[in-house]
């Protein structure tokens, strides 16, 4: 069965495709390569055997992606990662961020409501909860008010594909709310890449460790937790990955259900910056060059999630640990730095 893509040689992408190929679905990917290397395809192809399809194409360019569906008829679901996002920037250039992440949704699902039957997963956020009022978080907290651009395209993301799906019954969805994404592939193959100075705390640290940056701001240490830093929920990219398939087999196969559902994606645990870089230190045998500074504005204090429906409803539940993740993310930070 031919599975659609985008944004498939990014960091969640490529795990993705290396999950959905490892349980038989074909893949095509789309990607602009724009915060990309198409390298990434010699990677996945390394640990499964299967080079996916690629196609090098900017999904704002409606006749394209109209005539991508043309061309592969035959595709039965999307998974839909590409998408801008960077907070800041997105504050910057809110339409570059409207454009990029609502115009493209609205081309892939017009063309999906052609279709007799079609799947579709939407890359969410957490971010849609803001400081929520409750640890740990289930799908029914309340939406709130979006920080920036870019969570704004998570919320109204969401909402163009709930009223989408209430008009067409042909197409099932289901929205995947991340919380903190890190690590990387065991084989070493494939990781995040990202590009310049890193916003994301694991990436900062690993790349302190490797001394590519001189030392991590952690950004405050007075706010009303254990030791005063800020609580996420760091779930191992593979983790992730998994639960895009488990996604997708429930859109296949299971019939008796909405055809909009949310999930979180989360361990369930939270863990403070603090406690990260001990991780770090635990498993590289290495001390972290940190210093406390002033808040970052818009963080949030706490979010880790409640995953029981995701573990019920999906039957996928986050096996690694911190550490564990810790440790494919340092182990892939000295393979690409060699
Ligand atoms: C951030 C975004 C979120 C987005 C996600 C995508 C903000 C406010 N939130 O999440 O909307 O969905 O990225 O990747 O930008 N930290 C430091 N020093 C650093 C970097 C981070 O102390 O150099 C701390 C932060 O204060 C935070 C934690 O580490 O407490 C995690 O930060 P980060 O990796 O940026 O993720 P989020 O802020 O959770």
């Amino acid at each position: 069965m031919k599975i659609l893509v985008t944004g498939g040689v990014g960091f969640i992408g490529s795990h993705t495709v290396v999950e959905l190929q490892k349980e038989g679905f074909e893949v095509v990917i789309i990607d602009d390569l724009s915060n990309s290397s198409v390298k990434v395809l010699d990677g996945i192809a390394a640990i499964t055997g299967k080079t996916p399809i690629f196609e090098k194409l900017d999904l704002r360019e409606k006749s394209k992606v109209q005539d991508f569906f043309i061309k592969h008829q035959d595709i039965a679901g999307v998974i839909h990662f590409a998408a801008s996002k960077a907070v800041g920037e997105s504050v910057e250039k809110p339409l570059l961020y409207y454009e990029n992440n609502l115009g493209t949704l609205v081309y892939l699902l017009q063309e999906l409501s052609k279709k007799d039957r079609a799947s579709f997963i939407f890359s969410s956020s957490c971010t849609v909860y803001g400081q929520a009022d409750k640890m740990p978080i289930t799908e029914g907290a309340p939406v709130k008010e979006a920080e920036s651009p870019y969570g704004n395209t998570k919320q109204m993301g969401e909402e163009i594909i709930r009223d989408t799906c209430r008009v067409t019954p042909s197409l099932n969805a289901i929205a995947l709310r991340y919380f903190n994404p890190m690590g990387a592939h065991p084989s070493g193959e494939i990781g995040e890449l990202p590009i310049g100075v890193p916003q994301n705390l694991v990436p900062f640290i690993t790349q302190t460790g490797i001394g590519l940056r001189e030392e991590l701001s952690v950004f405050g240490d007075d706010y009303p937790t254990v030791d005063g830093t800020c609580i996420r929920d760091y779930i191992h990219v593979v983790d992730l990955a998994k639960a895009h398939v488990a996604a997708l087999q429930r859109l296949l196969n299971d019939k008796n259900k909405e055809n909009y559902e949310v999930f979180n994606l989360g361990t369930g645990k939270g863990s403070s910056v603090l406690e990260v870089i001990q991780s770090f230190e635990r498993v590289s045998g290495k001390k972290l060059n940190y210093k406390i500074v002033d808040k970052r504005e818009g963080d949030i204090t706490s979010a880790y999630a409640d995953t029981l429906k995701a573990n019920e409803v999906l039957g996928w539940k986050a096996e690694s640990t911190l550490d564990e993740a810790m440790k494919s993310a340092w182990e892939w930070e000295q393979k690409i730095r060699k």
